[in-house]
């Protein structure tokens, strides 16, 4: 059975008749530009190939019955007064719903069901992905006048006022705006982007550590923290605007843990720019050189690594055929992202599914991936 006849299935069992439509919103894998989205610079992420789907029926009156097959659980509210859930996940829908009607758009009731194959808590941005769904769920369903880039930003905003997470753009603005078998460049400021394409005769291979991420809300804000402290010590609006002459001027007078973060986020921005054009030129050896270099950047500099996640990525550095890898989202555990010959890849699996186990004890997760377009309506596979 495809997925959408399975959640079909659940949504009849639970609500009678058939769904209206089936929405979905990808998760995300960043290739390169970390903890550069909330300094105002670039980033290149790709949408993946795993989603998750609302299948969803108007209702007559104000209310939304969610239903997550993925936790077994049921969510009601009504849209008059949105106010927080006990189930964390439905927040994600509710945010969204409240948002968007802060923002003028009208929205009916919905019954929906929702399922997953976005591993969760891994640094793939499941959340991003079910805030988007949801949008496009009251988008399609209601008729809103909602363009892509707008519902990107406005699920940005639920996230951070209504789930109360401090996150950037960039997670949202790929679910919403990835293209498929491309790559997006955006600049996290303008908001310009542009598609780059990715080679087919490499592939994306995410490896999820098995190290889940305890620390990361307080270590997130307090890097945050830090490059805004960066960038008021050397007065410019953000470190976007510091080149290395203005950095060098000043990182005497820093303290040096601030100064090491932001010598990771002006080189970081400069290597998204340059591997853009790398890939565009179809130069992977240079694009794989410039993900090791900003792991290596990560680990020494913006210090998000972990013990564990140096090794996986050693290991994957040193396969035959592995072009560069680096850890990918916010940090302190989740997962990896490695550029790896499409004839490399039994041999570069094999090699992760030995040696990380037998230098940790953790048994990885590993994931081919492709890049997938930002959300839609579900087509049925
Ligand atoms: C998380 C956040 C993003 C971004 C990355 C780090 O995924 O949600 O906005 O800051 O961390 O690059």
């Amino acid at each position: 059975m495809s997925r959408n006849d399975d959640l079909t299935t659940s949504f009849t069992r639970l609500f009678g008749g058939m769904p209206d439509l089936i929405a979905r919103a990808p998760g995300r894998v960043n290739l390169l530009g970390e903890h550069t989205d909330y300094n105002d610079g670039f980033v290149l992420p790709m949408a993946i190939n795993m989603d998750i789907r609302i299948a969803t029926r108007m209702r007559s009156d104000r209310r939304v019955y969610i239903y997550s097959t993925e936790f077994d659980q049921r969510d009601v509210f009504g849209l008059a007064k949105v106010e927080r859930a006990n189930h964390t996940w439905a927040n994600y829908v509710r945010g969204v719903a409240e948002v968007l009607q802060c923002e003028g758009y009208a929205l009916r009731g919905m019954d929906a069901a929702i399922s997953s194959n976005v591993p969760r808590g891994t640094g793939l941005s499941s959340s991003a992905a079910l805030e988007l769904a949801a949008a496009t769920a009251f988008r399609l369903l209601c008729g809103l006048d909602l363009a892509p880039l707008r519902a990107a930003l406005l699920c940005q905003r639920a996230e951070n006022e209504f789930v109360g997470v401090r996150c950037g753009a960039m997670d949202q603005l790929i679910s919403s705006l990835g293209q498929a078998d491309h790559a997006l460049l955006i600049d996290c400021r303008g908001l310009e982007h542009r598609p780059v394409p990715l080679p087919a005769d490499v592939c994306i291979v995410v490896v999820d550590s098995a190290m889940r991420r305890d620390l990361l809300a307080s270590a997130y804000n307090e890097r945050r923290g830090e490059c805004e402290a960066g960038a008021s010590f050397m007065d410019v609006p953000a470190l976007r605007d510091a080149s290395a002459e203005v950095f060098g001027a000043y990182r005497n007078a820093m303290p040096t843990t601030v100064a090491r973060r932001c010598w990771h986020v002006i080189t970081e921005n400069q290597r998204v720019l340059d591997g853009a054009v790398a890939l565009e030129r179809g130069d992977v050896a240079a694009f794989g050189r410039l993900m090791n270099a900003s792991h290596a950047s990560l680990r020494d500099f913006f210090e998000v690594t972990t013990p564990e996640i140096d090794t996986l990525v050693s290991i994957q550095q040193a396969t035959h055929g592995c072009l560069g890898a680096r850890l990918t989202g916010a940090g302190f555990g989740g997962c990896t992202v490695a550029l790896v010959q499409r004839d490399a890849v039994p041999a570069f699996l094999e090699a992760v599914h030995t040696r990380y186990p037998a230098a940790t004890g953790k048994i990885p997760q590993a994931y081919v991936c492709h890049a997938a377009d930002g959300a839609s309506v579900a087509s049925d596979t």
